[in-house]
């Protein structure tokens, strides 16, 4: 078995003593703190697999220490040792997370079962979680990098429809990954040995088109000096990537649903048609409900394509993907250049408030060329293009005073908030948009806060788009 390290908190040094003494015995690794405040530095820097602390202690009690661990090291257990006769602190911890807790006087005996309980526990829970995780990447989505609860729950729905022929829909700002969902759905679909066949609808010339998708004989046309498979042809039994539809001309629209409905294609110069066996997902970064409205866009059409839609948000909307995908095109292009390189935290931070209109493209051309120009081993700000900087300059430019004895951060929320709403005469979605936060979020804070809207502004509009 591994060595565990277990630390021991208590003011009492020959209690300490002993129970090191004790677990040394057992081969763990052990480790003693006198007060909460040399645990807390202990427990930041070292990783333990158990915390072993007395409640009654001068200064911050065992009790602060769990609070402490519960919300920084929620997976390691904390065991208390309470007096004989304070059985309510020993309950009240156990209501705050505690893993147990011994009573005192300790006997060595008691201690180590109670010990080696906890760090059973610990063991099985790390072999689930690796299990888990295990489980996760072994699926094939793992191009796809992303930990936030939107992306999660996308990944799951695109797991789940992957298997199926259903035809899908993508719809995501230009550079959110649309084409490598779509490679990832065909990968884990039951035609991943066949062809992934990507159509740009918008690059191709409307009078090339048609042979381009659906190919010609030799001889149909002037200039057709052999025969040609069309794209459709070529990814029989694989997946068809019909990308940017939204600039699919009218005529193309109606050619594309007679594939669509009947899986059969018209070869230029060829009278009977050719049946195919595709899965087609299609993906824009147009806004298709618009589309419909002015008729740009064939209802018909629409409704074939998106039996299934999903929809990539933009990385501003999911802000803790960034240092994750931040670190991952770092590793891959030092891989590339064989150059060594990380980022600063200061780096991260101004990743992490940059708005991203170009999204994760954009993100992985920043890294790239920071990676490339850094001079050392560390990527600083100093390296990233002056508009991704501006936005961190802009926060770090407001002077905050915060004073000695601390302050409440829902209290400082609450007034920015107040503030730009009077700013914007409490016009929610000018608010939002000042604060870089959906109308939602905005309204949550609104509500969790209990804001309200002074009378004399109530004749006006609440919202631009009503
Ligand atoms: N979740 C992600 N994890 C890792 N890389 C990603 C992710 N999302 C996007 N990328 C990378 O970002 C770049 C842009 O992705 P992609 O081409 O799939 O975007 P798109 O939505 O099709 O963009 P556009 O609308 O401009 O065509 C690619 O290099 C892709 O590998
Ligand atoms: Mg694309």
């Amino acid at each position: 078995m591994e060595p565990t390290s277990i630390l021991i908190v208590d003011d009492n040094e020959s209690q300490r003593q002993v129970i090191a003494f004790w677990l040394s015995e057992e081969h763990h690794e052990v480790s003693t703190a006198s007060s909460v405040d040399a645990a807390i530095e202990m427990l930041a820097e070292k990783e333990f697999d158990l915390i072993l602390t007395d409640v009654k202690m001068p200064g911050s009690s065992g009790m602060e220490l769990l609070t402490w661990s519960k919300e920084h090291t929620p997976e390691i257990p904390a065991l208390m040792m309470t007096a004989f006769g304070s059985v309510s602190d020993a309950v009240a911890a156990m209501k705050m997370g505690a893993f147990d807790y011994i009573l005192k006087p300790i006997t060595e005996d008691a201690l180590k079962l109670i010990v080696n309980k906890a760090l059973e526990h610990t063991r099985l829970v790390s072999e689930n979680r690796t299990l888990r995780a295990y489980a996760e990447r072994s699926s094939r989505f793992t191009n796809l990098i992303g930990h936030s609860k939107k992306m999660k729950e996308l990944f799951e729905l695109a797991a789940q429809v992957a298997p199926r022929d259903s035809t899908v829909l993508i719809l995501g700002e230009s550079g959110t990954g649309k084409e490598l969902l779509a490679k990832a759905i065909h990968l884990n679909s039951g035609r991943s040995t066949a062809s992934f066949v990507v159509v740009n609808c918008g690059a191709i010339p409307e009078t090339l088109i048609e042979s381009e998708l659906f190919g010609h004989k030799k001889g149909s046309f002037t200039g057709a000096q052999a025969d040609r498979i069309g794209k459709f042809e070529a990814a029989n039994h694989g997946t068809v990537f019909l990308d940017e539809i939204g600039e699919l001309s009218p005529a193309l629209q109606v050619r594309l649903l007679r594939v669509v409905q009947e899986r059969e294609i018209q070869k230029i110069g060829q009278t009977d048609p050719l049946k195919i066996d595709v899965r087609l997902i299609a993906a824009t970064n147009r806004d298709l409900n618009t589309m419909l409205e002015d008729r740009s866009f064939r209802e018909d059409l629409y409704y074939r394509l998106s039996v299934i839609q999903l929809r990539i948000p933009p990385l501003r909307d999911r802000r803790d993907d960034i240092p994750l995908l931040a670190e991952h095109f770092v590793a891959q292009f030092c891989k590339r250049y064989r150059l060594p390189r990380r980022l600063t935290p200061s780096a991260v931070d101004v990743l992490t408030e940059y708005n991203w209109p170009g999204n994760v493209r954009e993100l992985e051309n920043v890294i790239e060329s920071a990676v490339v120009l850094s001079k050392s081993e560390q990527i600083t700000p100093g390296f990233f293009p002056e508009n991704v900087r501006q936005e961190h300059v802009r926060v770090s430019q407001i002077h905050l005073q915060i004073p000695d004895d601390g302050i409440s951060l829902d209290g400082v929320e609450r007034e920015l908030i107040l503030k730009a709403l009077e700013k914007c005469q409490w016009n929610q979605t000018r608010a939002a948009r000042f604060l870089n936060i959906t109308r939602k979020t905005l309204l949550y804070r609104i509500e969790k806060f209990g804001l309200c809207q002074p009378s004399h502004l109530k004749h006006e509009e609440l919202t631009e788009e009503g």
